[in-house]
């Protein structure tokens, strides 16, 4: 009895969605109908700050390379599809004061973004355009 019940526990265990699988589908901004995306997010969010209390902006962006986050930035067209969603220059799709509200979530959004859009970006260049976001729009300590 005892070997069963440790046997579905391991079994009830196993089918636990990874994290790395949420936070996939939380980049459905990009993709994916609002209401997915809305729950999507809500869930990543929930999982970023849990991961992201501890950091400052200063310890997560210590190695931020800022002209190379500026420029991928640009190579990447991430201004061109915001301008399409909320007008103007875009920026406005950077909301400090809304669901985003750590430095880790916010690296964790363009980590997410990166991984939805294939962009294949590397994990200093993840940093490094987020340490340029934080900078320019979220200014997280
Ligand atoms: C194909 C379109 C598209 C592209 C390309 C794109 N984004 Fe986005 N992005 C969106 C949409 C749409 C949202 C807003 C989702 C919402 O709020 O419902 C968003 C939201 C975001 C947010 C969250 C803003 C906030 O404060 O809530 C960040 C950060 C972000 N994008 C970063 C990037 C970066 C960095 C790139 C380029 C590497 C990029 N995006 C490229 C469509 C795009």
């Amino acid at each position: 009895m005892a070997d069963f019940a440790r046997v579905s526990l391991a079994m009830m265990k196993s089918v636990h969605t990874p994290p790395g699988l949420l936070q996939l589908a939380a980049c459905a901004p990009h993709a994916a109908p609002n209401i997915i995306l809305a729950m999507a997010l809500v869930v990543n969010m929930v999982l970023m700050s849990a991961n992201a209390k501890a950091q400052t902006a200063a310890d997560l962006y210590k190695e931020a390379d800022l002209p190379l986050g500026e420029k991928l930035l640009r190579d990447h067209r991430c201004a061109e599809c915001h301008i399409r969603r909320v007008g103007g220059d875009g920026t406005a799709i950077y909301r400090p004061k809304g669901r985003i509200n750590t430095p880790g979530a916010l690296r964790g959004m363009v980590e997410t973004c990166n991984l939805e859009l294939n962009l294949t970006l590397f994990p200093d260049e993840v940093t490094s355009i987020s340490a340029v976001l934080n900078r320019d729009h979220y200014r997280f300590k």
